[in-house]
């Protein structure tokens, strides 16, 4: 992390976790554990839990997160949630581009980036998720993929807009599996990130952009993660599950 250059954010990711009635109980035990962080706090909590997230997190230091949105304002698009209908319950942020959306829901990198700048254009702030298969690890092609990412999902995002998007670097194979990506590899392709970054945007944009981790992170190991020069946060799953757990992230952040 470097905070003189850019803020740390801390984003948990709830994914299809708890009803409107068990988020009630986290959040209610989580706003205390966390209210003198010194990073953004954000939660990424399904739909249905919207509006009492909203409620429940106005006027502390938590802002909430939406796991996806659609790019049209509103239409025959059954299913789907506008931007439109997050910002009005006051939703800050949206989680783009997680793997699992690509993976399960055959998101595209064309469609995420209609995604990203109809999110970006209604004012979310987006935490775009990028980061490679095992396979392509092994193949040695990480950096190459993960910068193809980078640039077709933020395709005609101009500067200004994009000091409201968040990179999430997610590897694909340290997701839910308990294989953390180690502070190095991490280090390196958020390192990498930021180079592309740079190439697209120029030195400034690049030195201000939040760049994240995500992928096992947990109470353990977050602080070596986020003592890494370019890993400004984390974007955790299982462990923003669990009220302490995430609180210890928090706090690793400073
Ligand atoms: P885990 O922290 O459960 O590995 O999930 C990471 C993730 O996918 C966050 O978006």
């Amino acid at each position: 992390m470097n905070t003189s250059l850019r803020p740390a954010v801390i984003a948990g990711n709830w994914k299809m976790n708890n009803t409107p009635s068990q988020a009630q109980a986290l959040i209610t035990q989580m706003l205390p554990l966390v209210k003198d962080a010194s990073c953004q706090v954000v939660i990424g909590v399904p739909f249905v839990n919207l509006p009492l997230a909203c409620q429940m997190c106005k006027g502390t230091n938590v802002k909430v997160a939406a796991q996806n949105c659609h790019w049209e304002e509103k239409g025959a698009f059954t299913g789907e949630i506008s931007p439109q209908m997050l910002t009005e319950l006051g939703v800050e942020y949206v989680i783009l581009g997680h793997s699992e959306r690509r993976t399960y829901f055959g998101e595209t990198d064309e469609s995420l980036n209609k995604r990203v700048l109809a999110a970006l254009n209604a004012g979310l702030k987006v935490i775009l998720c990028v980061g490679e298969s095992l396979q392509q690890r092994e193949a040695n092609v990480t950096n190459e993929f993960v910068c193809m990412q980078v640039k077709l999902d933020l395709q005609n995002v101009s500067e200004e807009m994009l000091k409201n998007v968040i990179i999430a670097y997610e590897p694909i194979w340290a997701i839910g599996t308990g294989k953390t990506a180690t502070a190095q590899q991490a280090q390196e392709v958020c390192k990498t990130i930021r180079a592309c970054i740079a190439s697209l945007y120029g030195k400034q944009a690049a030195d201000g952009m939040t760049i994240q981790y995500g992928g096992s992170m947990n109470a353990g190991n977050a602080a070596e993660l986020l003592s890494q020069e370019d890993i400004d946060g984390g974007l955790i799953g299982g462990a923003s599950l669990k009220a302490p757990d995430f609180a210890t992230i928090v706090a690793a952040a400073k």
